[in-house]
């Protein structure tokens, strides 16, 4: 075979072998890298057979959980039932499976001797934050991902490990963040949040994260823009809160601020600043389930509107394009406008000078 073409295929198909999707945890997948010698779930769902697993595996292995010899390095206990965690657990694993069982707190230095642990699932378990020690995590210097979706935790749990790169605490009843949570995880590029009920962001919660890529506070109780967010974050998302508007500088900190979603507020044109949207790195925005009588002005770099289920009543072509020309035309690849009060007949003749490269629009 060509050496060119071999080539080719390697580094097309290279990444695919590579990295797969595990299950989904708290709405966002996680990648597994396999070079790094990351487990999949996935890959043993349905062909676990425990009693084979203790057979062939010499390695001390606790009894509630299994240790397939394939990745010796990570320990499954999920789905069993265990409202505490097994004892003696091998120093040796990295990735730590707990996640649906009927945890609510843990004793103190349960974790003493796990200082390799890499990743930590204890998705839906009924965990609570007095049951939390604040130094319980602090020793997991090597843990880069802690998941604690659907659990029981008021608060965001204290003495977080530095080197954290996702942190995943959607579905909890976190009400506040306390002040420098998050303040030394110079690391994280991914925070979940949605699903809790903060009402409030203060300066002081969201200190501290330099790489933040993706924060997603959906479902909770804001009511007004959250200020003080860390300005790497690219994607944002506040769907299903009570925000009724944005104001001029409520985007203005963010350093490039792709993907916004708004979905499921209160939001209306009078409360919109004209010029909130005029961020230029914009390239989605949801603005759908609204109270929008008008197409807010958005900036031509936009790729995908999504307004479907407002009021709009009207399509105003200057929202979406101030000037038209040969390189003064909108981007914008999708445009959704239907659940409105509006009528494809309604679209201006001039339309399709300014929404050159749009594929679909729907009405
Ligand atoms: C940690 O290891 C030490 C020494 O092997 C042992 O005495 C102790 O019980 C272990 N602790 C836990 C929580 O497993
Ligand atoms: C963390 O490590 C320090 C030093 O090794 C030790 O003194 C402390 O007891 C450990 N804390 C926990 C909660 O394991
Ligand atoms: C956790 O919260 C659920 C409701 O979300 C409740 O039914 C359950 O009793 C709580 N568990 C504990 C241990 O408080
Ligand atoms: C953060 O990541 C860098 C690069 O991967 C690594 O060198 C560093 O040790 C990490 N920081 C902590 C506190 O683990
Ligand atoms: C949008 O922002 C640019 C600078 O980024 C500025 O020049 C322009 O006047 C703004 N437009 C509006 C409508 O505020
Ligand atoms: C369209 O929007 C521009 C700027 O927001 C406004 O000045 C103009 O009056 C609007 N046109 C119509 C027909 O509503």
């Amino acid at each position: 075979m060509d050496v060119m073409l071999l080539v080719l295929i390697l580094s097309v198909c290279g990444p695919v072998w590579a990295t797969t999707i595990d299950m989904d945890y708290g709405g966002v997948p996680l990648w597994i890298n396999r070079f790094l010698g990351e487990p999949s779930v996935l890959s043993l769902r349905d062909r676990m057979e425990p009693g084979w697993f203790r057979a062939v595996n010499t390695q001390s292995c606790p009894l509630e959980c299994d240790c397939p010899i394939q990745w010796p390095t990570a320990l499954y206990c999920e789905h069993r039932g265990l409202q505490h965690l097994p004892e003696g657990l091998p120093s040796r694993i990295q990735y730590l499976f707990l996640q649906g069982n009927a945890l609510t707190g843990f004793n103190s230095g349960v974790f003493a001797n796990t200082s390799s642990l890499r990743w930590l699932f204890l998705d839906r378990n009924q965990i609570l934050s007095e049951r939390l020690e604040p130094t319980l995590l602090s020793n997991l210097t090597r843990l880069v991902n802690l998941f604690m979706n659907h659990n029981n935790l008021t608060e965001v749990p204290t003495g977080l490990p530095r080197g954290l790169k996702q942190l995943r605490l959607a579905y909890n009843h976190i009400e506040k963040i306390s002040p420098g949570a998050f303040q030394d995880l110079r690391n994280l590029t991914l925070l979940l949040l949605q699903g809790n009920r903060l009402k409030t962001v203060s300066e002081a919660d969201f200190k501290g994260l330099p790489i933040l890529n993706l924060l997603d506070l959906s479902h909770n109780n804001l009511e007004t823009f959250p200020k003080h967010l860390p300005p790497s974050v690219q994607q944002l998302y506040l769907s299903g809160n009570d925000l009724t508007g944005l104001s001029e500088d409520c985007l203005q900190d963010f350093n490039g601020l792709r993907y916004l979603r708004l979905s499921r507020n209160r939001l209306k044109n009078q409360d919109l600043a004209s010029a909130a949207f005029n961020v230029t790195s914009l390239v989605e925005l949801d603005l759908s389930y609204n109270q929008l009588t008008q197409i807010p002005v958005v900036p031509t770099s936009l790729q995908y509107l999504y307004l479907e289920v407002n009021h709009i009543r009207e399509f105003n072509v200057s929202s979406l394009c101030r000037t038209v020309g040969p390189t003064s035309y909108s981007r914008l690849k999708i445009l959704r406008l239907d659940g409105n009060k509006m009528a494809y007949h309604q679209l201006p003749p001039d339309w399709v000078y300014c929404l050159r490269v749009l594929h679909n629009i729907y009405i």
